[in-house]
């Protein structure tokens, strides 16, 4: 059951990922209700999910037979009544299709709408059901950690913890599965992991676009909140996670917890010391001139909203002590990527220099996206020189082996769900901590003044963002030097 079944993230994402697990033969007994306000008829419904299927994924032979399993359900999500025949609705689509009383409740809409819709669930019987029920809930999961505890108080008043999901779609992104794997299937890797071998680690996720139609709700949100608090934190905890013992969703969770634990707090006049932020000017992309932040719609002509954060993170356990995690998002930036860079100590001492530089350090880089891969710089000898050193790349990219079958991030996260399997959704304390984290940041910026706008479009955001590296003596790996090359 999809609330929310006309907006845009079931067009775009939800209608052609329920396809594909289709299409795959990974749905057998299935019907999607979709549920919203607007009174459309069946057939409209049915002819919007052929269109977001075309669209995203080209012609298809099978659409009317898939079509045919959704149904629509105009709704007031605050009038009982409507939840009633709602449920009504749902028993009988239960029998017809053999459901065995499981059901999915997935939550695409405004935020304000997760907690009344939860509580509405309970209280007029929709999760009376003798097979499993599910809740799927998008972000943003509130908006401090206060609000985040009404919302989970109210969800789970008719859900338990084991029956939410909520999604973080990074967690969705095939290399961001990757990086446990990497890390911990791997005899070369483990044992380098740590602060022995490592200096620093850098995550880079940024985007070209700017703010575009969302400016209601990204100038009470930011950088900050809509990137840090979730996506951001979530590949440090990967990156940082001791080895899970075995790998269920309670143990990984349980290790990715004690990684948000182990977060330094970083508040009041630290915050300048461990954390930019910024805010685009006009500039430059693709050779068009693009407006300021606070010139794109439904944006205060003053506002003070961050559309990009840089950080040091500090995880002070005994693996971490020493090693700065540094990450950095933001809009209107010159490239949309996401790449991790491991970046290894030096050698104690360098024997052999590349002509007229010193060795370049080892790297270990992680793509994910929009090119999927890992690059392995190394120091090698030059063919031919005497004993003079360059920089060897080896490189694995996903889309040079397997480039049509990398699916999509939600479908996976729709396989997961039905499998009952929460591994890749966030845990309540996960969420707890890391909004704990970025309220302290808040806290300070809300209250000090800023020198917006300071960087402008197509730029890798402001100055202060590189001096966070320099004063550490290290510098951000430029991201168009390492993209993975693929083999032909
Ligand atoms: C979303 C944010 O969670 O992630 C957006 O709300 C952002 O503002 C998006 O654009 C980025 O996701 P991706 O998958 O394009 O990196």
């Amino acid at each position: 059951m999809i609330f929310g079944a006309t907006g845009d993230l079931a067009k775009r994402k939800l209608f052609p990922s329920i396809y594909r697990l289709y299409e795959r033969g990974r749905l057998e007994k299935f019907a999607v209700v979709g549920v919203a306000r607007r009174s459309i008829t069946n057939d409209e419904f049915q002819q919007s999910i052929k269109d977001s299927v075309e669209s995203a994924l080209g012609k298809k032979e099978n659409l009317d037979e898939f079509v045919s399993h959704f149904y629509y359900q105009s709704h007031d999500a605050s009038d009982s009544d409507s939840y009633v025949a709602l449920k009504d609705f749902a028993n009988q689509i239960d029998e017809q299709y053999q459901l065995e009383g499981n059901r999915i409740f997935y939550l695409a809409m405004a935020p304000e709408f997760f907690g009344p819709i939860a509580l509405h669930l309970k209280s007029d019987g929709l999760t009376d059901v003798k097979g499993y029920k599910r809740l799927i809930i998008e972000k943003p999961f509130g908006h401090n950690l206060a609000s985040a505890k009404e919302l989970n108080n109210q969800i789970r008043t008719a859900f338990s913890e084991e029956e939410i999901y909520r999604i973080d779609h990074y967690l969705g992104k095939e290399m961001v599965r990757n990086i446990e794997v990497i890390r911990f299937a791997n005899a070369i890797f483990e044992p380098l992991w740590n602060n022995r071998y490592i200096s620093n680690i850098q995550i880079t996720s940024s985007e070209v676009l700017g703010v575009e139609e969302r400016g209601r709700y990204y100038e009470n949100s930011g950088a900050l909140r809509d990137m840090v608090q979730n996506h951001m934190l979530q590949m440090v905890a990967l990156l940082a996670m001791e080895p899970p013992i075995k790998l269920t969703t309670d143990e990984i969770r349980s290790e990715k917890v004690r990684v948000f634990r182990a977060l330094r707090m970083i508040e009041g006049d630290k915050v300048n010391e461990y954390f930019v932020r910024g805010q685009y000017a006009e500039g430059t992309i693709n050779n068009e001139l693009v407006p300021k932040y606070r010139d794109e719609p439904m944006v205060a002509p003053d506002s003070n909203t961050e559309t990009f954060v840089a950080a040091k993170v500090k995880i002070d356990n005994f693996r971490w002590a020493g090693v700065p995690f540094y990450i950095r998002t933001g809009k209107r930036m010159a490239e949309k990527t996401t790449k991790i860079v491991v970046q290894f100590k030096d050698i104690p001492m360098n024997l052999y220099y590349q002509t007229d530089k010193m060795l370049n350090p080892n790297l270990l880089v992680i793509h994910i996206q929009p090119d999927e891969g890992i690059t392995l710089h190394l120091n090698a000898k030059k063919a031919g020189g005497h004993l003079d050193a360059q920089e060897v790349k080896l490189s694995f990219a996903n889309t040079g082996s397997d480039a049509m079958n990398t699916p999509e991030g939600y479908e996976k996260l729709l396989f997961d769900c039905m499998r009952g399997d929460a591994t890749n959704f966030t845990h309540w304390d996960e969420v707890a901590y890391s909004w704990a984290f970025v309220d302290k940041i808040s806290a300070v910026w809300q209250n000090t003044d800023t020198n917006f706008p300071n960087y402008p479009s197509g730029s890798m955001g402001p100055k202060e963002a590189d001096e966070l590296l320099e004063k550490d003596g290290f510098f951000w790996w430029p991201v168009t030097d390492l993209d993975v090359e693929v083999c032909k």
